[in-house]
């Protein structure tokens, strides 16, 4: 199966396996995901708003017009990345989407994440951030790119029972080095699959690494100008730090 296949299969695997039943009953569609399946570059919002709710896809309202000019003013267009949420049904009024909302829709982005396989994560916004980096304090650790690992089951991968990010007594992330000139392995490229007791995971569990970029949310930029110019400063980090992960063996 190709890898448009394979993403089509996760998203009527959403709608069969009932997610977020509350959220599809009020939401006009599922809004699933846009772009390249095979991009390098993986943006993660939170969850669709009104326009992506009546149009079906991503970011295609304000905050996507403006990420669409942050994506130009790195020479990139939207078809050459993809583009999703966390959750994929627009939460009634806008409002946050909740935490088990978020924990409902995990398995089945982690799916989508390692069909795509890209080489750099952009979250957008705190609770895409929060995902993959739970300590986050997006004041502080905005435009940091981080490395980190997840568990996902080797079989069928993202199955809800045990896809997670790795636990506490697991070592769980560090900071990517994108200057440095180290051995750092890209994201993943170096998905590793590791069985048995002694690597701490159950048998025919798998690593997959990744390398995760905490961006603010567009949105915020509309409303506070000195954001917007850190989203930008921010954006312009990315062609390096792709690089560096394309570079390293
Ligand atoms: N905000 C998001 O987080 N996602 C969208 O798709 C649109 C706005």
């Amino acid at each position: 199966m190709n890898k448009q296949a394979l993403l089509d299969q996760i998203a009527a695997d959403i709608v069969k396996n009932n997610v977020c039943p509350d959220l599809a009953k009020q939401a006009t569609q599922l809004v699933f995901g846009d772009g390249n399946p095979d991009a390098d570059l993986l943006f993660i919002g939170e969850a669709p708003g009104k326009r992506e709710d009546e149009q079906g896809l991503p970011f295609v309202g304000a905050s996507g017009k403006f990420l669409a000019e942050m994506l130009e003013s790195i020479h990139l267009s939207r078809s050459q990345v993809y583009i999703t949420n966390i959750v994929k049904y627009r939460p009634p009024k806008n409002r946050d989407p909740s935490p088990s909302e978020k924990q409902e829709f995990l398995p089945y982005l982690i799916r989508q994440i390692d069909v795509i396989k890209p080489k750099l994560i952009i979250t957008l916004g705190r609770h895409s951030g929060m995902q993959f980096l739970p300590d986050i304090l997006i004041s502080r650790d905005h435009g940091q790119p981080t490395k980190i690992s997840i568990v996902v089951p080797g079989n069928e991968v993202g199955d809800e029972r045990t896809s997670r990010v790795r636990g506490d007594d697991e070592k769980r992330t560090e900071p990517y080095d994108m200057y440095g000139e180290g051995a750092s392995e890209s994201a993943t490229k170096q998905s590793a699959v590791k069985h048995g007791s002694r690597t701490g995971l159950a048998s025919q569990e798998a690593v997959m690494t990744l390398v995760i970029l905490p961006l603010y949310h567009p949105a915020a930029a509309l409303y506070n100008g000195g954001q917007r110019q850190t989203l930008l400063d921010d954006f312009a980090l990315i062609p390096t730090i792709l690089e560096k992960i394309r570079n390293d063996k």
